[in-house]
């Protein structure tokens, strides 16, 4: 089985992920990182050339060829739960754990970067709210979730490798 760390961008998918595999001795992938990399091109370049649906289907690709793997945490991209298949494959190869925070948090923590392209507007924090509330139902389809507003990597990760259905 894997895990599949899914939630907005700026929750700390990233960050815990690479800890938290550290810390169980599993491989880990960030799902947008193997993307570029296969793809030879910055998201953000994908987005610009070819189009967010052109994305949807790569990433969609991309997490098939994953999910055949064992014993990987996965930190995906803030939109793959809008694909129901996505939802339907990573809970059958996996458990899936959101990662939340408060529109203020995810602020602060994606305000000095450019590579996301669904960010790149004139006002981010209203597309941040409207987006939440957009992909809440959703986000809300994990099997656990976490709050990491106030929350260090540390924390988020040692609240994970407590989770019982995880622990072995
Ligand atoms: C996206 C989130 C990004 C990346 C792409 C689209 C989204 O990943 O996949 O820019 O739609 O929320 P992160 O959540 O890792 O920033």
């Amino acid at each position: 089985m894997n895990i599949y760390l899914v939630g907005f961008m700026g929750t700390g998918k990233t960050s815990v992920g690479r800890q938290l595999a550290a810390q169980k001795k599993w491989n880990f992938i960030d799902l947008d990182e193997l993307i570029e990399l296969k793809q030879q091109r910055r998201i953000v370049d994908i987005f610009a050339q070819d189009g967010e649906p052109h994305f949807r289907k790569i990433e969609k690709k991309f997490l098939k060829q994953v999910s055949t793997q064992k014993k990987f945490v996965v930190a995906c991209g803030g939109g793959v739960v809008l694909d129901p298949d996505n939802i339907k494959l990573m809970k059958k190869t996996g458990i899936l754990i959101c990662l939340c925070a408060t529109c203020e948090a995810i602020l602060k923590r994606v305000s000095a970067s450019t590579h996301r392209p669904i960010l790149n507007v004139a006002k981010p924090r209203e597309r941040i709210e409207l987006l939440l509330k957009m992909r809440a139902p959703y986000y809300m389809q994990a099997d656990k979730t976490i709050d990491t507003s106030l929350l260090t990597i540390k924390e988020v990760v040692a609240k994970i490798a407590k989770m019982s259905m995880i622990r072995k």
